[in-house]
């Protein structure tokens, strides 16, 4: 058996007749949304077999399974990225684990530094696009066709549908709701000010080093994604400030309230 079924049976002995509707990955200074959650289930990463373990302060590793404005949900918060060199198996288990256990939408949420000055800190930013500079993709290696194809598209990575429906969210509830093309590197450095000026003009708008792979396994096995980015920072270059992990979550946790009433709003609003 696979690790991913393995963690599967594990989970659904405890959360049975559960299904989770929406999946939701909490980037840094996000993990609140979890703690808010109605009814929960909690599973540590560490007692899932083939689950990462983060490296990263503020990432916690727990997969928490509950209801949000009484829809059901399944939260993976903390994550992994490919700056930590986590084997993509692991990566894959993570979103895989969501669409087994009935998941049909994953809400990804990050923290990104903007390439635009007139986005700033402490904003929220929907992603409509990414730019994979990682030079990594976590689908390498001999395809599982019981997941999805080995060739795919990803001309509608972020759902079309989704979006709008964010978008009405959004103004329904008063919350100014950027749009913008994320730029993925592979960290875990920031970048110079000259690569800030060439992500610019390749078309990045937001700059991160996580989500992207997400994205990847998420549409392999036909999950429909949305992603939301908390602005932490102006990118290198573009402000005097110093850019730090600290700075990450200070504006991550400034921005989780407006983050959470979103989210909640959304799930709210949302139907098939
Ligand atoms: N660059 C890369 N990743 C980030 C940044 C940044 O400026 N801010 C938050 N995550």
């Amino acid at each position: 058996m696979s690790p991913t079924n393995t963690t599967l049976q594990l989970i659904q002995e405890k959360s049975l007749p559960f299904t989770p509707e929406i999946g939701l990955i909490l980037g840094s200074g996000l993990g609140l949304l979890a703690d808010s959650l109605e009814n929960k289930i909690i599973f540590p990463y560490e007692t899932l077999p083939d689950f990462p373990k983060s490296t990263v302060a503020g990432h916690s590793g727990r997969l928490v399974l509950g209801y949000l404005n009484q829809k059901p949900v399944a939260c993976l918060q903390g994550r992994v990225h490919p700056y930590e060199g986590t084997p993509p198996q692991k990566i894959k288990t993570l979103i895989r684990t969501l669409k087994l256990l009935g998941c049909k939408i994953l809400i990804i949420t990050n923290a990104t530094g903007s390439l635009r000055l007139e986005v700033k800190p402490g904003s929220l930013c929907m992603v409509t696009d990414h730019i994979n500079f990682q030079a990594f993709n976590p689908l390498v290696g001999p395809n599982e066709e019981e997941f999805g194809p080995r060739f795919f598209a990803m001309d509608d990575a972020y759902d079309a549908v989704l979006q709008n429906q964010f978008r009405k969210t959004a103004k329904r509830l008063n919350i100014k709701l950027e749009e913008g093309v994320y730029f993925g590197t592979l960290g875990p450095s920031f970048e110079t000010p000259a690569e800030i000026r060439a992500f610019r003009i390749l078309g990045g708008d937001i700059v991160g080093m996580s989500t992207i792979p997400d994205v990847l396994v998420a549409r392999h096995c036909g999950l429909r994604v949305a992603a939301l980015s908390a602005i932490t920072n102006l990118a290198a270059g573009l402000s005097n400030e110093k850019i730090s992990h600290e700075n990450t979550l200070y504006y991550g946790e400034k921005t989780a309230n407006s983050m959470l009433e979103l989210i909640r709003g959304f799930i709210n609003d949302y139907h098939e």
